[in-house]
């Protein structure tokens, strides 16, 4: 089976959090990789069901240009700023519940993955950002002085290499259910997208699956613009169901 380049791409080399889950793993099941298909190539995405692969979901992808951004009005008592220590705890654990009972992930979506190890798997996410491994920094929402919403993001020096551009990607996001609709989610992407034009960064990419209606209009708020759609497959081996 032959996939055309640029229809089809793996996962693994740039996800974290998915070595992180193979390495971790007490049981052999707990063994997979992804790959995305683009929403408008069929035939990619009834070669990849073909060969047994599991759809797991459907994301739209989103792109913020430095300069081209804005935070919106912001209520007095909000406020953007990088993440500390006293932070960890608490958004951890809305890490650890924004997806698996907010949002359907494409691990919570993935049957063969206890919906607990997702949960750790975003609350780890979030912590090995904390610790700049899994991101390069953490903008973190204050409201009323709380810390109530994180977004993480990664700068990609081999894509930044190749072209001369700068390129960064976001990684995990979410506001505290109680701070929601106050636009805190649009002022830390714009917080991010400044952090990113003071190292001389250009672009910066994210994912929101097709039905997070909230996230898609957190990031046009802020000034984003949709440039493609992925299908996401995983495939288990050994003992799975997939290839
Ligand atoms: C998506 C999310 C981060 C948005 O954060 P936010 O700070 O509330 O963003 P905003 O205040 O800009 O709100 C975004 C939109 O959702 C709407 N919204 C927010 N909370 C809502 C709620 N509880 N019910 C209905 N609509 C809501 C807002 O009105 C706004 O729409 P509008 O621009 O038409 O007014 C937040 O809803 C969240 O954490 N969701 C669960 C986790 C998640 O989806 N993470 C992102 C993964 S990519």
């Amino acid at each position: 089976m032959s996939f055309s380049r640029g229809n089809l791409r793996q996962y693994s080399p740039v996800s974290p959090p998915w070595s992180w889950m193979k390495s971790s793993s007490q049981s052999s099941a707990i063994c997979s990789t992804s790959a995305a298909a683009r929403l408008t190539k069929t035939p990619t995405v009834h070669a990849l069901g073909d060969a047994g692969w599991r759809l797991v979901d459907s994301t739209l992808e989103v792109a913020f240009e430095v300069g081209r951004t804005t935070a919106g009005e912001q209520a007095a008592d909000v406020r953007v700023r990088a993440v500390v220590p006293e932070d960890h705890e608490p958004l951890s654990a809305l890490a650890r519940i924004a997806y698996t009972r907010l949002i359907r992930s494409r691990y919570t979506a993935d049957p063969r993955l206890p919906v607990e190890r997702t949960g750790q798997l975003y609350a780890e996410w979030l912590l090995r950002g904390c610790a700049g491994t899994f991101a390069d920094v953490v903008a973190v929402a204050e409201h009323r002085g709380r810390p109530v919403g994180f977004t993480t993001c990664k700068l990609d020096p081999a894509l930044t290499r190749a072209t001369g551009v700068g390129f960064a990607v976001d990684g995990i996001g979410a506001v505290d259910p109680a701070s929601q609709g106050l636009r805190l989610q649009p002022a830390m992407l714009h917080w991010l997208a400044e952090w990113q034009r003071a190292r001389g960064g250009r672009f910066r990419f994210g994912r929101v699956l097709i039905n997070n209606y909230a996230m898609q209009r957190a990031c046009l708020r802020c000034g984003a613009f949709i440039t493609q759609g992925y299908h996401t497959y995983h495939g288990w081996r050994g003992g799975g169901d997939g290839p």
